[in-house]
């Protein structure tokens, strides 16, 4: 009987196996999935097995280099987009293509500033400058701004949270104009976001969203346009610009164009602009009314579709703003951490699953050569084996219990 009885699994290999799967889980996961699981994950694959990232890039990582940047590093690096890839296939399958001759083919490193600015001091429960940061008790401006932390980190940009004195007479987010204007000072492009505005895909470089959209050497500012609805239109009759997230490129012009919005309030240059100091929509009302007239050369301000740098799903019924590469999410903020869960579980999943494969033989034990009889497994005869073949799934619904 005892040789026909099933093996217990813990008896099933030797204890140094057990170790390895463990060991592997545990904590040195990152640097498992390197030099363990890297080459056969991100080799050159066969059209077959093409996964969703087409670009599988050979990275060196540092050894016995644990810390939080080689793990992002290690996770983001192997499928990073090249920044004239011709092409963007995005989750839905649909194709973007770059123009014949991007301007930028080299990665802007340090030249880029992914920037957040804010007065607030953020240290309340759940806020990004308390110590103690819960997963389950995150507020969602906390999301924001540590994914546009990640982003820079992923990408080699700059990154700094500018905490901004306040203006005496003027609503909140009046400072972002002229902390842009500074931070212009230090970077060749800065990108502001709002803290409920993320990237869509931290794998595709800001740089090709850049030959995307066509940032010229000219260009001062890239903003999206705001949905088709009566509170964001101008008085000339034109949709307003979204000041939630701005690319801006710095030259003499830029300064120039950031100091004359800055000052719009003063009214010397804009008359009538003193009331979006406190009225909505403050520093964008008075950039749509006054700043863009003033700095309407062609490449001047890029205006970016609402579909694809404003909005997120849920605004799909206001004006088809979908946040397609640029998510806003003024709908519902309370989706903002699970965004950004999916920005990192959208590229954990295919590691881990690879590692789960690849290690199968350790931890895949096949008993389906047994039968249940009670409490025992008693292997079966090789007639049982052949019915059991017409029988398949016969109790069993699929991924049911
Ligand atoms: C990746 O780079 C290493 C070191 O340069 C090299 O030995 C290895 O063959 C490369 N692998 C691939 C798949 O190109
Ligand atoms: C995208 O570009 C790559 C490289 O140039 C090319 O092989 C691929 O066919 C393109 N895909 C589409 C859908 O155009």
């Amino acid at each position: 009987m005892s040789a026909q009885t099933y093996t217990p699994l813990s008896s099933m290999g030797p204890q140094s196996r057990w170790r390895r799967v463990l060991m592997l889980a545990m904590v040195p996961m990152f640097c498992a999935f390197i030099y363990y699981a890297y080459e056969s994950s991100f080799g050159p694959r066969s059209k077959s097995s093409q996964s969703q990232y087409p670009y599988h890039n050979n990275v060196s990582l540092p050894e016995n280099d644990l810390s939080m940047l080689t793990v992002l590093k290690a996770l983001y690096a192997p499928i990073l987009h090249p920044v004239d890839a011709a092409n963007f296939t995005d989750e839905e399958g649909n194709v973007y293509r770059l123009p014949p001759e991007p301007r930028f083919r080299k990665k802007l490193g340090k030249r880029v500033l992914i920037v957040d600015i804010d007065s607030r001091p953020l240290t309340g429960d759940g806020q990004l400058m308390n110590k103690e940061l819960k997963w389950n008790a995150m507020r969602p401006l906390s999301s924001g701004m540590l994914s546009h932390y990640m982003f820079a980190m992923i990408h080699g940009y700059d990154y700094k949270f500018i905490r901004a004195p306040d203006y005496e007479d003027r609503w909140g987010t009046w400072v972002k104009v002229p902390m842009m204007r500074e931070a212009l000072k230090t970077h060749d492009y800065i990108v502001f976001m709002d803290s409920d505005v993320m990237f869509h895909y931290p794998h595709l470089p800001l740089e090709w969203l850049l030959n995307y959209w066509g940032m010229a050497k000219e260009t001062l500012a890239m903003m999206s346009i705001d949905p088709d609805e009566p509170q964001n239109y101008d008085a000339k009759g034109n949709r307003y610009l979204n000041t939630g997230f701005v690319i801006a490129q710095n030259s003499k012009r830029t300064q120039e164009m950031y100091k004359n919005w800055a000052e719009c309030p003063s009214e010397v240059r804009y008359k009538g602009c003193a009331h979006w100091k406190l009225d909505w929509a403050h520093e964008q009302a008075a950039f749509g009314n006054y700043v863009r007239y003033e700095y309407n050369r062609p490449n001047d301000i890029k205006v970016l579709p609402c579909a694809e740098a404003n909005g997120a799903p849920e605004a799909a019924n206001r004006g088809g703003c979908i946040g397609i590469f640029v998510r806003h999410y003024w709908v519902d903020k309370g989706v903002l951490s699970k965004t950004l869960a999916d920005s990192v579980m959208q590229y954990f999943l295919p590691r881990i699953h690879q590692l789960y494969l690849q290690e199968s033989k350790n931890h895949i034990i096949d008993a389906k050569g047994f039968k249940l009889d009670g409490a025992e497994l008693v292997e079966m005869t090789p007639e049982e084996k052949a019915k059991l073949k017409e029988d398949e799934g016969k109790n069993q619904k699929d991924e049911g219990f």
